[in-house]
């Protein structure tokens, strides 16, 4: 047993690889390996009850100690061949490419945020829409010089591409009354040449706020403490007056520039201000269409460019980027998570 325990050593030792570590187990404990053998071939009957024991310990030792070495050598074999070649630490890891959010998600997503915070619901409206809620309920009748305003997609059924997202305005009115805080942000479209400031194809976010004695100076506190909030700052705002069918009073809604604080710079076009969003208080007869109560009830709407938002915020020079589908724009912008 001495003999066979030194010999496997040995022959382990001068094992390379991983067959000639397979020869050593067949040689020492396959079927006629010398272990094995060394059992079968022990003449038990001329053992003394002693004998055997010392024996059976013996054996079952050598047993243990050539499976141990066998499986050993087969590890180092294993780690070996694994072993550092193949890891090399100076190269660069594998890239998980994430894709990454479109700079109009991101705002839309950001204001969300915010508006919820304050109670608004977010709801969706949609892209095909009738006559009367795009044009119709939010007091815009048929020859209306408004209608010329914004040209729209007539489809060939009478229903249109919806030009504004103010058309959710009497839906959301019809369906959850008074008093009622919502936005709706999403895509509208119109007739429009393109060009680099220009889009068929755009994003707005229409905000709606109806309840007993809203007034201006709620429309100014909610615009100002979202502001605030997507440009990280106190924002100077101020009203000029504005013409749009479904509001009374309609107001334009400026902030006073943030490149310049209001000295005039190339940015605001020398003025100090820069134009942001149109808004109003809700016209009495669109609340009377979205069978709400002008004599109980009054509100603020405004309609946010979600686009012309963007492209201010991150400073996007050409409109038609925003549309392009490519995704060296679209990689420039942080990553989904
Ligand atoms: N819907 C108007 C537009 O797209 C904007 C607007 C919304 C004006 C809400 C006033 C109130 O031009």
């Amino acid at each position: 047993m001495q003999e066979i325990r030194a010999q496997l050593s040995e022959d382990l030792t001068a094992a390379t690889t991983d067959q000639d570590i397979e020869a050593v187990r067949v040689r020492y404990l396959g079927r006629k390996g010398a272990i094995t053998l060394l059992r079968k071939n022990a003449d038990f009957s001329a053992m003394s009850g002693a004998e055997r024991k010392r024996f059976g310990q013996q054996f079952n030792e050598l047993k243990r100690f050539a499976e141990q070495q066998i499986a050993a050598a087969q590890a180092r074999q294993t780690s070996t061949a694994l072993a550092p070649p193949s890891i090399d630490m100076t190269l660069p890891g594998l890239n998980n490419h994430l894709g990454h959010l479109h700079p109009i998600s991101l705002v839309q997503m950001e204001l969300e945020e915010i508006f919820q915070s304050l109670g608004f619901m977010i709801l969706d409206g949609y892209h095909v829409e009738t006559d009367f809620y795009n044009f119709e309920s939010l007091n815009i009748p048929r020859d209306h010089p408004a209608r010329d305003m914004q040209d729209t997609y007539w489809l060939k059924n009478g229903l249109l591409l919806r030009t504004h997202t103010s058309a959710n305005q009497v839906r959301a009115l019809e369906h959850y009354g008074a008093p009622v805080r919502a936005i709706f942000p999403g895509r509208c479209f119109r007739n429009e040449a393109i060009d680099p400031s220009h889009e068929n194809t755009f994003y707005q976010l229409e905000g709606l706020m109806v309840d007993r004695e809203i007034s201006v100076a709620n429309l100014i506190a909610v615009m100002r403490t979202v502001l605030a909030a997507i440009f990280h700052r106190e924002v100077t705002v101020r009203l000029r007056p504005g013409y749009f069918p479904f509001v009374e009073p309609g107001f334009e809604l400026d902030i006073q520039c943030l490149i310049c604080a209001g000295e005039g710079c190339s940015t605001c076009k020398k003025s100090g201000w820069i134009e942001l969003l149109p808004c109003g208080l809700v016209h009495p007869r669109v609340l009377e269409f979205g069978q709400v109560d002008p004599d109980r009830y009054s509100g603020f709407a405004f309609g946010l460019g979600l686009t012309r938002l963007a492209m201010m915020k991150y400073n996007i020079p050409d409109i038609r980027l925003l549309n392009s589908g490519d995704l060296r724009f679209c990689e420039q912008f942080p990553a989904a998570v």
